[in-house]
């Protein structure tokens, strides 16, 4: 397919390689092409996505095409390590990302370059674009309460939150998770700095601002972030109004909020092969009656977990439909620790599904996540109450959100025992108010796309402020 005719101006992405940043940006891509951008991709080779869905992209593959370099051909494929890369090319990517634009600026053959639109995790990008005056553009995949926290963590440091907890390794780099939150009762105590949350909330986050790895990414993340020309949000007003407005306030930078799930799937941007074989099963099952789970792309748990897991759903006698990635389970391939004859009729098991499809369906009741940013999103465009479990970063701030501000989930805060599993799962099922609330919220939702409302008009700006560059 033509890439470039009748298309003037050209906007060069640069998503995060990790399929939570992956699909907001290639969502976001779609709708500048369908609102006549011209698209060029930039990507790593690691988790390279499938170009067969975008015919109509232009992909340039940077920063690990070297299979002798040493610093990435040592670099774990799977699990937590995956993660370094955003660590070394943060570090060392500066020159190839500059040379590669530099091509792209002076190619005669293609439109020219409005502005470039990276992760915002990939801080290093904002002086190279200067050093271009390209105008850069920052996609937030997570919330906008997130990135307020999260540019409060040397504040919360300094106040001492995290002096409560034992856990000093970064769980991105050990894969250790959060499990060493002590009992302590000043724990339950609220932030006086975000009254929403919890001191275990804030010590749940996994990484602090002294000099780990993360923490570090956080703090540049936050700075190049206020240091961009727009940053790009996949929210709506109505959810995080009052965020908003505190950052409207300190940031120049203009804001866009866009419910990327409501204009676009994410099924070409999967980066495993999603199984449809359960629809015939769940097209029989009676509305609001199944329970979808899945945690995300990124998240393990230990067997012992796993298993509280098997027995709270099993006690809970609900239906449900469970994404079981392989790797799942710490030390499994797949399904090895499963009980015979689990899930039996009452339950389907898949390595991974079309998630927004599936959350459409009239017959999932409730969405058991990790309070991944963009389950949430996805679960909020539906309709569907949630129970949260989160594992770490984000999503701890997450699940307190959904279940103590919007009130549209449960939150399992005190980890994975089977009888609470049970307990969240048969309240969330028939608890009709909460599915109410669910339903306003996404009403709200609905009513911002249409004309005039506010995702609508954030829509329509970026398009016209990326057209005035
Ligand atoms: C991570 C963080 O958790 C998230 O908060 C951050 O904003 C981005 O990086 P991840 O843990 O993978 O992402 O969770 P999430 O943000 O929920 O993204 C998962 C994506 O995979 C969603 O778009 C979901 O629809 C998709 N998915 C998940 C599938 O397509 N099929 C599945 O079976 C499961």
């Amino acid at each position: 397919m033509e890439t470039t005719v009748g298309r003037h101006r050209r906007v060069i992405m640069f998503p995060l390689p990790y399929q939570g940043h992956v699909n907001p940006m290639f969502q976001l891509a779609n709708l500048l092409y369908s609102k006549g951008f011209s698209i060029t991709i930039f990507h790593t080779n690691f988790n390279k996505p499938k170009t067969s869905n975008y015919p109509h992209f232009t992909f340039r593959f940077i920063l690990d095409n070297d299979p002798h370099d040493e610093r990435y051909a040592n670099l774990p494929l799977q699990g937590m390590g995956a993660f370094s890369r955003i660590f070394l090319f943060n570090k060392c990517g500066a020159d190839q990302l500059r040379h590669q634009l530099e091509l792209e600026l002076s190619a005669k053959d293609e439109p020219p370059v409005s502005c470039l639109i990276t992760d915002a995790s990939w801080h290093f990008t904002q002086s190279v674009a200067d050093s271009l005056n390209l105008p850069r553009l920052v996609l937030r995949t997570s919330s906008l309460f997130c990135f307020l926290i999260y540019a409060s963590i040397p504040l919360l440091d300094d106040l001492g939150y995290f002096n409560l907890s034992d856990n000093t390794a970064t769980p991105l780099l050990d894969g250790l998770g959060y499990n060493n939150v002590p009992d302590d009762e000043r724990l339950e105590e609220q932030v006086a700095e975000f009254p929403v949350l919890k001191v275990k909330d804030v010590i749940k986050i996994g990484f602090k601002k002294d000099n780990d790895g993360m923490g570090d990414i956080i703090s540049n993340m936050v700075k190049q972030t206020k240091a961009s020309s727009g940053i790009i949000w996949n929210s709506f007003k109505e959810l995080e109004q009052v965020q908003l407005e505190t950052i409207r306030r300190d940031i120049p930078a203009p804001c866009f909020l866009i419910p990327f799930a409501k204009h676009f799937t994410t099924a070409s941007s999967s980066l495993l092969d999603q199984d449809r074989s359960f629809f015939p099963w769940l097209d029989q099952q009676p509305r609001n009656s199944v329970v979808y789970i899945s945690f995300g792309s990124v998240a393990q748990v230990e067997e012992k977990h796993f298993m509280e897991m098997v027995h709270g759903l099993v006690d809970s006698k609900q239906s449900f439909l469970w994404v079981v990635r392989p790797g799942f389970v710490s030390g499994s391939t797949w399904l090895e620790p499963l009980p015979d004859g689990f899930p039996g009729e009452r339950g389907r098991i898949v390595e991974w599904a079309p998630q927004q499809e599936v959350l459409g369906h009239e017959a999932i009741g409730a969405f058991w996540t990790h309070s991944g940013w963009n389950s949430t999103v996805e679960s909020v465009c539906e309709g569907v109450p949630m129970i949260c479990s989160p594992f770490w970063g984000d999503q701890p701030l997450d699940a307190r959100f959904v279940s103590d501000a919007w009130k549209v989930g449960v939150y399992l805060e005190n980890g994975w025992k089977r009888e609470e599993i049970t307990n969240a799962i048969r309240r969330v099922m028939a608890d009709e108010e909460m599915r109410e609330r669910s339903t306003v919220l996404k009403q709200k939702l609905d009513a911002s796309l249409i004309e005039g409302g506010s995702s609508y008009e954030s829509v329509e700006s970026l398009v016209d402020y990326i057209s005035s560059f």
